[in-house]
Formats: structure tokens, C-alpha cells, sequence
């Protein structure tokens, strides 16, 4: 089985049963013998990845992020959710030191990289495929992929090219063809084998699936539970609110630059009025 395969995952699932039932990942083999986390332990400093707290960020004179504080542990999947113009972006963008909170602090495994600036950062282990996804579209798929490539901070290696083709073949079928040759969904698939081949601890998707066709969607919520499987630690924003609950450990109801809640996958399907005033579904 590959990420071609979509047939897998059901996206309107929501429940987390459905996940846990799923054998697709032992039939790909991606996770064989690279899960390294256990993010259910207790949150000893090892376990944290990142910790942020009371960001407040602003574009000019407007204040954007008022106080944002969030955690994500090693392996753990997480959400941002939250209406268009929330604050989900600008949360990563915070983080990743793209646009650096102007107060409050960021540490990533114990180290304070709030001042850090965004190469720095990213060498910690941090994979970023942003809403604009970012590929080069004068570059071959090779191209792409090949400039991507590098050890992991530990100094793993654990998605060679021939393994992310293994895994991924309709890039293989494309290898040498542009990345604006390439449909929506076969873009995004190259963006996340890109970050893949950066052997990241924390993999950040903005807009995991936003404008792609149903098959692709399907196949990208695929691509992102078998890397789950690998302990890979994920931030997912999307607008597929099922999708997310089937997928995520965790949550964050982003709203005018505040944490309006947070909490489990399956406490937050028990709350149809949060989905309302949060959500708009
Ligand atoms: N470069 C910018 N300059 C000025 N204001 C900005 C800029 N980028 C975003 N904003 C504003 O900051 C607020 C938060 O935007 P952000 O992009 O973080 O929201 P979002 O939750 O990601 O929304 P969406 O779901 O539409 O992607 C919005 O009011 C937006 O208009
Ligand atoms: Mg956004």
C-alpha cells in the first residue's frame, strides 16, 4: 500500500475508533522500526516540544495574538481551529520566528527561542509547509525534493529519496516534471515529502488541504495518520473540522488571537454549541 491509496481512512469519521481500528499503516510499513515518542507519558521536559506562553504578536499597530499560550509534546498530533482571520496563522508564524512575538516566550525542548530568528529555529527539527505551500515551480519534483533533503537534528536520516518515492508514487511518476506542472493536491503531496526529507521532530501543515479535490484530501489526511504513526509530532490547521477530530490528539479553538478552548478530540465531538460559536459548523 502507498499514499495513493485513499480508500483508508474515512475523513468523516468522528470518531477516534475508526483510527485506531485502521491497519493501513503495518500494511505500508511506514512507521516499521521509526516510532521514537510516546506522547502519553508524563510531560517530563523531554517530552515537551514546545512550549508557548501569553504571545502577543502584532502586524504594525495591530495586536493580532493577545496571549496565546500553547504546548505540544513529542508525537503528539494537534489542531488550530478556528474561524478565517483568527489568529491561526500568525500562531505558527509566531512560533517559527516568521513574525516574532513582540512579547511572552517560545521555548522548544527547554531552549528560549523566542528571539531566535527562523533558520535557527527550523534546525531544531521543525518542518513547515505553509498555506502558499511554497514549492519551487522552475524546479523538477527531484529538484524540489533533493534540496530539501537533510539529517534530522540527532543526525537520522530516515526518509531517503527512494523511500519518500517508495511511499509516495505518484511523485516517483512525476519525478521529472516542474512543480507548476503539478495539480493542487500533487503540489501538496511534494510539500510534505519535502518536509519529510528534512527528518523533522515537528512537522507544521497551514492549510493542510485547503482548494484540493476530494481525492487528494483524502489521501493527504492519509499521508498525515501514518506519519502520526511515526512519532513525527504534527501541527494540522484545516478547515475539515471531522477530519481534524479523527486525526488530532488535541485542540485549540483559536479565536480573536485567544485560546478560547482547548482539549481532547473526543471531549470537543461532545460539544456541538463550542463547533457553533467557534467553528461555524
Ligand atoms: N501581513 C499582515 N498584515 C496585517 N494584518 C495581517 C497580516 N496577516 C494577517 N493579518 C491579520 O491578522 C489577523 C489574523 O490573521 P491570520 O492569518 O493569523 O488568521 P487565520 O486564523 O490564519 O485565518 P484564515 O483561516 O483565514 O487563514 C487577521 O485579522 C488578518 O487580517
Ligand atoms: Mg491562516
Amino acid at each position: 500500500m502507498n499514499a495513493n491509496v485513499v480508500s483508508d481512512i474515512d475523513v468523516d469519521a468522528n470518531t477516534n475508533t475508526e483510527i485506531a481500528a485502521d491497519s493501513s499503516v503495518e500494511e505500508r510499513g511506514l512507521a516499521e522500526g521509526l516510532s521514537r515518542h510516546n506522547a502519553s507519558g508524563p510531560d517530563t521536559p523531554a517530552d515537551v516540544l514546545i512550549t508557548a506562553k501569553d504571545l502577543h504578536t502584532y502586524y504594525g499597530d495591530s495586536h493580532v495574538l493577545k496571549g496565546i499560550s500553547l504546548i505540544i509534546r513529542a508525537g503528539e498530533t494537534i489542531s488550530l481551529m478556528g474561524r478565517n482571520g483568527m489568529g491561526k496563522t500568525t500562531t505558527l508564524r509566531s512560533l517559527l520566528g516568521l513574525t516574532p512575538a513582540r512579547s511572552g516566550r517560545i521555548c522548544f525542548r527547554g531552549q528560549d527561542t523566542t528571539r531566535w530568528p527562523t533558520h535557527k529555529i527550523i534546525q531544531l527539527g521543525i518542518a513547515y509547509v505553509p498555506e502558499d505551500r511554497g514549492i519551487f515551480p522552475n524546479l523538477s519534483v527531484r529538484e524540489n525534493l533533493i534540496m530539501a533533503a537533510r539529517p534530522g537534528p540527532d543526525g537520522r536520516n530516515e526518509w531517503p529519496l527512494d523511500r519518500i518515492l517508495e511511499y509516495f508514487p505518484r511523485l516517483k511518476e512525476r519525478i521529472d516534471n516542474m512543480g507548476n506542472q503539478l495539480s493542487g493536491g500533487e503540489q501538496q503531496m511534494l510539500t510534505i515529502a519535502r518536509a519529510l526529507m528534512t527528518n523533522p521532530d515537528l512537522l507544521i501543515l497551514d492549510e493542510a488541504t485547503e482548494g484540493l479535490a476530494p481525492l487528494f484530501r483524502r489521501e493527504i489526511w492519509s499521508v498525515i495518520k501514518d506519519i502520526k504513526e511515526t512519532g513525527i509530532a504534527t501541527i494540522i490547521v484545516d478547515k475539515d473540522i471531522h477530519a481534524l477530530l479523527s486525526v488530532c490528539d488535541r485542540n485549540y479553538i483559536i479565536s480573536k488571537g485567544q485560546v478560547a478552548w482547548e482539549g481532547d478530540s473526543r471531549q470537543l465531538q461532545k460539544e456541538p454549541e463550542l463547533h457553533k460559536q467557534y467553528l461555524g459548523v
